[in-house]
């Protein structure tokens, strides 16, 4: 059986239309998860959900507990996990507002524990990353949009930065140059993670803003905010279609 979480973040600290039914404190190998494990019914199915920031939308990217985050969810009995993820916009037809399911990812975080073999290996592991998110929720995330009547975009290259200050557009053109459609702080080491515990993982990008550098205004909050919103009504709709398919 498939057992589905959605890991939330900015802007989707809370799902519409959820139904809880109870809650799950756990502790892990590696620490504390950024939230409880919210257990319930979203569109007559169960799921766990759990925010990413914290429920008060407290922990900065960088300061996330990842590996405490994925490994709560595998010991919950989670097997695919959908990511909702606030990005800047870079290419041109990923304005704000728009929905993503990114195919690829380039990591330019640091200093993040990144994997969960480290020690007391019987073997040095290197997992296969060539699809980085799962082929086959993609297509079930793009597959709900579509019927869901959002013309969510089909693939692009997540760029994962360290923030949690937003970029220079000097960043942004050298991002852009290697190929990034879109910038977000929290899509690594989160997804390779999820690999590494051999669950489907796939994003949900939201995108925020344009980048920086991408329009003429500087990036507010209040930007992101709005923007988000819209995005996040649209999102709600494709998690409907994708349940009631499901
Ligand atoms: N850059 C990085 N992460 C983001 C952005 C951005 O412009 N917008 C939302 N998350």
């Amino acid at each position: 059986m498939t057992q589905i979480a959605i890991i939330g973040g900015t802007g989707l600290s809370w799902l519409p239309e959820f139904e809880e039914t109870h809650r799950e404190k756990r502790m892990t190998h590696w620490g504390e998860p950024s939230s409880d494990l919210i257990h319930g019914i979203f569109y007559g199915a169960e799921i766990v959900f759990l925010a990413r920031h914290g429920e008060k939308h407290t922990i900065p990217p960088h300061r996330i507990n990842y590996r405490a985050n994925i490994s709560a969810l595998k010991e919950a009995g989670v097997n695919a996990i959908v990511a909702a993820a606030a990005v800047g916009g870079i290419r041109a037809d990923m304005g704000p507002a728009k929905i993503i399911i990114p195919s690829q990812i380039i990591d330019y975080s640091h200093g993040r524990a990144g994997t969960f073999f480290e020690d007391n290996l019987d073997h040095v592991t290197h997992i296969d990353f060539t699809h980085p998110y799962s082929p086959n929720l993609r297509k079930r995330l793009l597959d709900a949009g579509f019927q869901a009547g959002i013309r969510a975009i089909d693939g692009g290259v997540y760029a994962c930065t360290q923030g949690p200050r937003l970029e220079t557009p000097a960043e942004i053109t050298r991002i852009e140059r290697d190929g990034g459609d879109m910038v977000g702080m929290t899509g690594m080491p989160e997804a390779a993670l999820a690999r590494e515990m051999s669950m489907d993982y796939a994003t949900c990008a939201i995108v925020a803003n344009w980048a920086a550098g991408k329009s003429n205004q500087e990036i507010t909050m209040t930007e992101i905010e709005v923007n988000m919103l819209k995005g996040m009504a649209d999102f709600a709709k494709l998690l409907e279609a994708f349940f009631k398919v499901g």
